[in-house]
């Protein structure tokens, strides 16, 4: 007679055992948490409230937290719609995390992260609602730019979650029909890394090899069409922009209704890209006022250089790092130090073109945030106001409780869902200095 195997502890659960658990809160990052005899679990496939067979994912004895995915729904919640995706699902496409959330939910969700993010590590209690971009109906056939990888075969796909390996696939659901229509997943891409599809809103879409060599990526020109700003942008199709093609209006509007810059001020775009938010402030201070961009791509500098500098000759473009920009001391990586460990950058010397003081500022800074030395810099200049477009919460709340302690209060908070399907959400925070 063969034994059982006994179940087992908390302590001992590693990669491929199931165990049931109550499904708990949202967490950053799209993973519903979960305890199994007191250890921390986070669980993908799964919704609040929930209670689910998980499959341990990662992780083992001596970890202080383990991955899994739910492989099994005990009782669901009412949220849970059918995933409209079949590559959706444990162990498959690692792209989207809320395929199974009725799209509602999925924004009531990543409100819940933004507040429970502020609250956290800024003290700010705010309620928050997730708008949608305009355009979206479903949630599905948004994303106008899609990077798909590609496998020894030649066939383009998608990696699994938290893997290098390759999923095929045949259809990307969140992809738009003008990315799917070029074929790029019927293709054969031997010898390539990746294919960049990028479905500009002017003309064709264009496909990209990756590697390739940035400098001759094909230019695209897309187009802006808000209440604030209305025009075309030339961009590099492996530049920066928004995937959604409602993204750029919406957000570009939010930022300058809470801005409100007035004719002849003095304005700073920090991280710039090809200048959406330069152009939108430039029209508004007009010729009487000034505007200041920094970004550190020179390809995105050149374009703007071009189609923004060109047409309102009071903005200037900076190329370079914000933080060297600013002249403060940097914390990334330097190379040469040893075992490619941190230290501390020279102290540099602020850029001649920055001015002393400043009406009103942008920032929207790549997923890592401002940071410390970029917001006290900013705040130097004693703007009376400063939007701060934001693609990662946990950044925002942290870099809010800089600016908070720094005299500046958080006036206004619209989030949107501009990457449906996903757990990422995209804020536009207003501070205004606090005169109280
Ligand atoms: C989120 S994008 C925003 C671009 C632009 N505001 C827009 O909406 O199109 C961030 C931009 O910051 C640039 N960037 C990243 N790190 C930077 C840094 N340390 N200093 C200056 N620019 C940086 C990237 O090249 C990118 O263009």
């Amino acid at each position: 007679m063969s034994e059982i195997p006994a179940a087992p502890t908390a302590d001992e659960l590693t990669v491929g055992d199931e165990v049931v658990v109550e499904s708990g809160p949202i967490a950053h990052g799209g993973f519903v948490v979960a305890r199994h005899e007191g250890r921390v679990l986070f669980v993908r496939h799964t919704l609040p409230g929930e209670r689910v067979r998980v499959r341990i994912t990662e992780g083992g004895p001596g970890d202080r937290f383990l991955r899994a995915d739910a492989v099994e729904v005990l009782e669901g919640s009412p949220a849970r719609v059918e995933p409209p995706c079949p590559y959706a699902g444990p162990g498959l496409c690692g792209g989207c995390d809320f395929q199974h959330v009725d799209l509602a939910e999925q924004r009531r969700l990543k409100a819940s992260v933004v507040m429970e993010q502020l609250q956290r590590l800024a003290h700010v209690e705010r309620d928050v609602v997730v708008e949608p971009v305009p355009g979206d109906d479903n949630g599905l056939r948004w994303r106008s730019r899609t990077e798909f990888a590609v496998g020894a075969d030649g066939r383009a796909g998608m990696r699994r979650h938290r893997s290098h390996d390759l999923l095929a696939i045949d259809d990307c659901l969140i992809a738009s029909e003008r990315v799917v229509g070029t074929g790029v997943l019927h293709g054969y891409w031997a010898g390539e890394k990746a294919v960049d599809v990028v479905a500009p809103s002017e003309g064709a879409p264009v496909v990209v090899r990756i590697p390739s060599d940035e400098s001759v990526a094909p230019v695209v020109t897309e187009t802006v069409a808000a209440q604030s700003l209305s025009r075309d942008f030339d961009v590099s199709a492996r530049g920066f922009w928004q995937v959604h093609p409602g993204a750029a209006a919406t957000f570009v509007d939010a930022v300058i209704d809470g801005l409100r810059p007035q004719p002849g001020e003095r304005g700073l775009d920090l991280y710039a890209g090809v200048g959406v938010f330069t152009s939108a402030l430039a029209q508004a201070v007009g010729e009487r006022g000034q505007v200041i961009a920094v970004e550190s791509d020179a390809t995105a500098v050149a374009q703007a250089r071009l189609n923004v500098e060109a047409v309102t000759p009071w903005v200037h473009y900076v190329q370079g790092r914000v933080d060297h920009v600013f002249g403060v001391e940097s914390t990334g990586r330097v190379a040469g130090s040893r075992k490619g460990g941190r230290r501390r950058a020279a102290p540099r010397r602020p850029n001649s073109a920055m001015p002393p003081t400043a009406d009103v500022v942008v920032l929207d800074p790549p997923r890592t945030g401002a940071g410390k030395a970029v917001i006290t810099a900013v705040v130097a200049l004693t703007p009376r106001a400063l939007a701060y477009v934001a693609c990662d919460p946990s950044a925002l709340a942290r870099d809010t409780a800089y600016l908070m302690e720094r005299g500046y209060a958080l006036t206004s908070l619209r989030a949107f869902d501009a990457f449906p399907m996903t757990h990422h959400v995209e804020c536009v925070a207003i501070f205004e200095r606090d005169e109280t």
